[in-house]
């Protein structure tokens, strides 16, 4: 196995001869570590069937199986697959996932730390995930918006991206929207928290799922003061030109594997629909979020 750094201080880093059949417990502390410290870590030709890729997951930490049933793969449940082509006339997974910036589960109580995409079929042109490193976002923040946020939360919430299931049909909006609020109600983590595995400060907002702030008491801050961050790190930026904004292309046979504590992710949007199959495992490590989580 080798493991190669980009050049200029980009995030990534290129994993070559890995195969999963062979790799030592070392081979896989040395990826965890390089996730964890280059954020995305892109294996070369990897040929993956669902299982070996589970069995890969398992080997980097827990999985977590995703909560709604339709986005299950129907053999490895813990597979999230994100697909627009049907199987015999069937719909496998869900179309068009992840079209705003997020982190992978931010709305939940226990978010994980890793996510692992393993692209399954690829679009010839618009293919690739936009990141952007939220470390990196926060140390270039001006320093009186630092203190601004300085000891705030943030809330986070699925419901503006909460996905219509095909047994919703015909039920009013406002029963769905009530469903949502009481299964996943609004979880509230620090504005920034100490990235458990490097020490690293990480912004940890988005503009998909944060959905408030406030100060330490709960009171709720100017909403103005959330989108300023949206601003200041580039997600708002529909031109996607923004210098902290990352697109981390990939071909077939690739294996994705990143941070999902410091990056904030957005699939690309293609204007042109094509085919576009990604198989996705999303593991929790040895640590949870953040060591503040629970006290609060
Ligand atoms: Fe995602």
């Amino acid at each position: 196995m080798q493991i190669k750094d980009r050049p200029g201080g980009v995030i990534g880093a290129t994993v070559e001869d890995f195969d999963h059949r062979t790799a030592s417990d070392a081979d896989l502390a040395a990826l965890k570590h390089t996730v964890y410290t280059k954020k995305i870590a892109v294996l070369r030709n990897q040929d993956l069937t669902p299982r070996d890729f589970l069995a890969l997951g398992r080997r980097l930490g827990r999985p977590e199986t995703y909560y709604e049933p339709m986005y299950r793969h129907p053999e490895v449940p813990e597979i999230f697959v994100s697909s627009n082509v049907p199987e015999n006339g069937r719909q496998i997974g869900v179309p068009k996932t992840g079209k705003f910036w997020h982190a992978d589960y931010q709305f939940m109580p226990d978010p994980f730390g890793i996510t692992l995409i393993h692209p399954q079929v690829v679009p010839t042109r618009n293919r690739g995930t936009y990141f952007i490193d939220m470390g990196k976002a926060y140390r270039e923040l001006p320093d009186d918006l630092k203190k601004e946020i300085s000891g705030t939360r943030c809330r986070h919430s699925v419901r503006k991206y909460f996905k219509i299931r095909p047994h919703d049909v015909y039920r009013p909006l406002s029963e769905i929207l009530d469903e949502v609020e009481r299964k996943t109600p609004a979880v509230v983590q620090p504005t920034v928290f100490t990235h458990p595995m490097t020490g690293e400060p990480v912004l940890y907002v988005s503009e998909g799922f944060t959905v408030g702030i406030e100060d330490e008491d709960g009171a709720p801050l100017d909403e103005e003061l959330l989108k300023r961050l949206f601003e200041a790190t580039g997600q708002l930026d529909e031109t996607f030109a923004h210098p902290g904004i990352h697109l981390q292309s990939f071909e077939q046979g690739d294996l994705l594997v990143w941070d999902n504590r410091s990056l904030v992710h957005r699939a690309r949007h293609t204007t042109t629909p094509e085919p576009t199959v990604s198989h996705r495992v999303t593991v929790h490590d040895e640590r949870r979020l953040h060591d503040g989580m629970g006290a609060a």
